[in-house]
């Protein structure tokens, strides 16, 4: 699979980096990230232009990265600012430098035509992310030894919730409930809702409702943006203050072609001042995706092992997933032309 390149995409989590150097593979290209002094992100090649040495060896003194091997020197723009015993800096010796952006708790960078790249695109999470009416907490990076895609399918399928995650926050009404599917140019949307459903296992932690009224809709955009808003009201409610609201905020990014990175946390708007209700919904989102993680790992080394000619099936939950695998292979092929 090959994904589109003119996309933003999270490189990192905010809090992820510091004034030191972090070595990334970001669809499929070495990244160097390092946090300037004034506090702004810096996104280079992980590559010197002298003997190819990761950039990720050396030194950052300032707001330079200084090669660990012959002391070449270069700036967040990717520019060679300084060559041990020689004056002149030769124009080849500049490397690749990422557009990126910061905002709503990640790094974003661009991975493709620098020209192409505009900040006011960069996906807004900040409803969630940066709005005072939700808390939630960030945990750090998820690498995934499988690719970007079976996330993608992953989370637009949603009937997997019953089975893979039975001990947090599915049940068994997911999968039996087809869902309403909307696909177009830009995004793929899936929502199902129920006016009278079992409250999964978390919810009846958090909530101490056995059944409750609820709806869950995922949106996916391109290059590998994620969000995911649950309603959760008592059976019958007409009060919109008892609506509580869950959103999982969830980008991926292709590391290479069968790994990737996964970004997600869930926010809530409610019990905000809790710190034990924090606790229980990121450690309970925290079994999920790990549980995720795993069966998407095995998923890879059966692909691997059996070889992609193997018949595989699609069901009628699969219609969002093939919506979202046909849109990136769309933008893919249009960057090609
Ligand atoms: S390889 Fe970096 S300075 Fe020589
Ligand atoms: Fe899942």
């Amino acid at each position: 699979m090959t994904y589109p390149r003119n996309c933003w995409y999270v490189a990192a989590m905010s809090h992820e980096i510091a004034r030191a150097l972090t070595a990334r593979t970001l669809l499929n290209e070495p990244v160097l990230l390092f946090r300037r002094e004034d506090g702004s992100v810096a996104a280079i090649e992980d590559r010197c232009s002298h003997r190819r040495v990761s950039l990720s060896l050396g030194t950052l003194i300032g707001d330079r990265v200084q090669c660990g091997y012959h002391g070449l020197q270069f700036d967040g723009n990717g520019s060679c600012v300084r060559i041990p015993g020689q004056d002149r800096i030769p124009p080849q010796a500049c490397i690749r430098a990422y557009p990126v952006v910061e905002q709503d708790g990640f790094v974003w960078f661009w991975p493709g035509q620098r020209e192409l790249a505009d900040a006011s695109t960069v996906p807004d999470f900040s409803d969630t992310c940066s709005s005072n009416r939700f808390v939630g907490r960030r945990a750090n990076t998820l690498p995934v030894a499988a690719p970007c895609l079976f996330n993608i399918e992953n989370v637009l399928d949603l009937s997997h919730v019953s089975y893979a995650h039975e001990k947090t926050v599915g049940t068994r009404e997911v999968a039996e409930t087809r869902p309403e599917t909307e696909i177009t140019d830009a995004y793929v949307e899936v929502r199902r809702t129920w006016d009278r459903a079992a409250a999964p296992p978390m919810y009846q932690r958090l909530f101490d409702w056995k059944e409750v009224k609820r709806t869950q809709a995922i949106r996916f955009w391109p290059g590998g943006n994620v969000r995911l808003q649950i309603t959760v009201e008592p059976v019958g409610n007409t009060e919109p203050n008892q609506v509580r609201h869950l959103h999982v905020v969830g980008p991926c990014t292709p590391e290479t072609d069968t790994t990737h990175f996964k970004f997600s946390a869930m926010y809530r708007d409610f019990a905000l001042d809790d710190g034990s209700v924090t606790d229980t919904i990121a450690e309970q989102f925290h079994k999920t995706i790990l549980e995720d993680k795993v069966l998407m790992e095995d998923q890879q080394r059966n692909w691997n092992r059996d070889g992609e000619g193997v018949t595989m099936i699609d069901l009628a939950v699969d219609r969002a997933p093939l919506a979202a695998r046909r849109l990136l292979l769309r933008l893919a092929q249009s960057e090609r032309q």
